[in-house]
C-alpha cells in the first residue's frame, strides 16, 4: 500500500547546473532511500476491500493437486463436484461455476429473461445496477428499473408490485425478473430478513416473476443469522455466490438453481466467455474456500463490530456509524463535519512523524469511499486480531487529531465518487 511521506512538488525542483545538480540528486537520493526505510517500518492494514484475500496455503496445495481435465467436455472431476456440493448447500437442482460475481449476475439475468427488452426490477444502490457495466442492457437488451433500496437492503413491497408492468398495456415493456441483493454491499454489509424475502416470493409468484438473489456475500448473510445457505434462498429461483471475497478464493462465483435455467447459463457462459477449458485448479481453491473459511465469517464479523464500536467511541461527533447496520464485515463511516470520506482515507492511509511520536507506531489502514461522505472499511480472512487492534489505533488517533481541526473549515478532497 503505498504511504504518502511527502511530497516532491515542481516548485521544490530549482534550476540548478553542474555540481548543484549532483548534490540536489544525491539530496532527493536520500530522501527516496529515507522513504523506503520509513515505508519498510509501516504496520499496513488494508480495509479496502475483502475481494483482497490471497489464497490460503491449503488453497495453494488445493491448485497444486488439482485435476486438469476438460469443462468444456464436462470431464473435469473437481469442478463437476463443486458445482453438486453448491447445488446441494442451496437446495437447486443444479449450479455453474463462472470466472467472477458480474458474469454470475449477467448470465443468470439472461438466463430468466431470454427475450430482448423484457425489465428487470432492481434495487437502486444494488451492484448490479451500479458497478457492473450496465451489462444486462448492453449485452442482453434487458430494461433495468431500479427501485428505492431501503437502508436495510430491501424494497418497499408495496413499491414493487405497483412496479410491475400491466400485463396488457402495448406502451410498456413487459417485466421478466426481479432480484435482489444479500448481504447488501453499499447498504454495508446488511443481511435480508427473511421474512421480506418470503413476502417477496409471494408477489413474485402473484406475477409468475422469477426472483435471483446476488449472493456473492451470501454466506456471511448466512453466518449472520446462525442458518444454512439453503433456508436463506429458499424463497428465491436463483442464486449467485462468490468465492473470491470473503471466501478467500483468487477467482470464480457460482450460479445455482433449476436444471433449466443452468441449461440456458451453460449456453449463456459459452456466449460470454467461450470455454474454461481446464478451469479444475480454480475450482479446487473454491473447494477449500468451501471448507475452510465459511467457519470463520463469524470471526471477521466479530472483528468488524469492534472497528465499528471503536469509531463511534472516539468519534468526537465528526463521524458517525450505524451500529444497528453492521451486521457482517463492512463498516460504513459517516462523514458529518464536512471533511471528505477522500479526506478521512488518506489520512488513515499517510503516516506522519508526529503520530509516529505520539504512538510509537507507523499504521497505515486502507478503506475505499462508498460515496463522496460515506467511508468504507471493509473486514476479511487476511486481517487478524494484531491488525484490527492497530485499525483501532490508528483511526482512534486521527480521529483525536481531526477534532483540533477548525471544524468549520471543510477539508475536501476530491474522491471518484458521488
Ligand atoms: C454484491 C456484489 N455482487 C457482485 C460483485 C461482482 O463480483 P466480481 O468482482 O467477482 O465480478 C461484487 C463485487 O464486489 C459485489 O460486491
Amino acid at each position: 500500500m503505498a504511504v504518502r511521506l511527502f511530497a516532491l512538488k515542481p516548485e521544490c525542483f530549482p534550476k540548478l547546473t553542474g555540481w548543484a545538480t549532483l548534490s540536489w540528486r544525491t539530496c532527493i537520493y536520500e530522501r527516496v532511500r529515507e522513504a523506503a526505510k520509513k515505508q519498510a517500518r509501516v504496520y499496513a492494514v488494508d480495509l479496502r476491500s475483502d475481494v483482497l484475500t490471497k489464497p490460503t496455503p491449503a488453497m495453494r496445495q488445493a491448485i497444486m493437486d488439482a485435476t486438469m481435465d476438460d469443462d468444456v467436455f464436462g470431464e473435469d472431476a473437481t469442478v463437476n463436484t463443486l458445482q453438486q456440493n453448491v447445488a446441494d448447500m442451496f437446495n437447486k437442482e443444479s449450479a455453474l461455476f463462472v470466472p467472477s460475481g458480474t458474469m454470475a449476475n449477467l448470465i443468470a439475468v439472461l438466463s430468466h429473461c431470454n427475450t430482448r427488452g423484457l425489465e428487470v426490477l432492481l434495487g437502486h444502490q444494488s451492484h448490479q445496477m451500479i458497478y457492473e457495466q450496465g451489462g444486462l442492457a448492453t449485452l442482453g437488451g434487458v430494461h433495468p428499473r431500479t427501485m428505492f433500496n431501503l437502508p436495510d437492503g430491501t424494497f418497499d413491497l408495496d413499491h414493487i408490485e405497483s412496479n410491475i408492468r400491466p400485463e396488457n398495456d402495448s406502451h410498456q415493456p413487459v417485466t421478466g425478473l426481479i432480484c435482489v441483493e444479500d448481504t447488501h454491499n453499499v447498504c454495508g454489509g446488511v443481511v435480508l430478513p427473511l421474512d421480506f424475502l418470503t413476502k417477496l416470493r409471494k408477489i413474485a409468484d402473484d406475477h409468475k416473476l422469477p426472483v435471483h438473489m446476488d449472493g456473492a456475500r451470501l454466506m456471511n448473510a448466512s453466518a449472520a443469522l446462525d442458518i444454512e445457505p439453503k433456508k436463506i434462498v429458499e424463497s428465491i429461483d436463483s442464486v449467485s455466490l462468490g468465492f473470491s471475497k470473503g471466501l478467500g478464493a483468487p477467482v470464480g462465483s457460482i450460479i445455482a438453481g433449476s436444471g433449466d435455467f443452468i441449461r440456458r447459463a451453460v449456453r449463456l457462459r459459452k456466449a460470454l466467455v467461450g470455454g474454461m477449458r481446464q478451469p479444475g485448479l480454480l475450482a479446487a481453491a473454491a473447494m477449500v474456500s468451501l471448507d475452510d473459511m465459511i467457519p470463520r465469517l463469524k470471526t471477521d464479523h466479530n472483528h468488524t463490530r469492534m472497528i465499528a464500536e471503536a469509531i463511534m467511541k472516539a468519534s468526537h461527533g465528526l463521524v458517525h456509524v450505524d451500529l444497528n447496520r453492521v451486521q457482517t464485515n463492512i463498516v460504513l463511516i459517516e462523514m458529518l463535519k464536512g471533511f471528505s470520506a477522500q479526506f478521512f482515507l488518506n489520512r488513515l492511509e499517510e503516516v506522519t512523524e508526529q503520530e509516529e511520536k505520539d504512538i510509537g507506531e507507523s499504521i497505515s489502514v486502507g478503506g475505499h469511499p462508498s460515496t463522496h461522505w460515506v467511508a468504507r472499511l471493509v473486514v476479511h480472512s487476511s486481517v487478524a486480531a494484531k491488525d484490527v487492534e492497530a485499525a483501532i489505533k490508528k483511526i482512534t488517533y486521527v480521529l483525536e487529531e481531526m477534532s483540533h481541526m477548525d471544524p468549520e473549515k471543510t477539508y475536501v478532497h476530491n474522491s471518484r465518487l458521488m
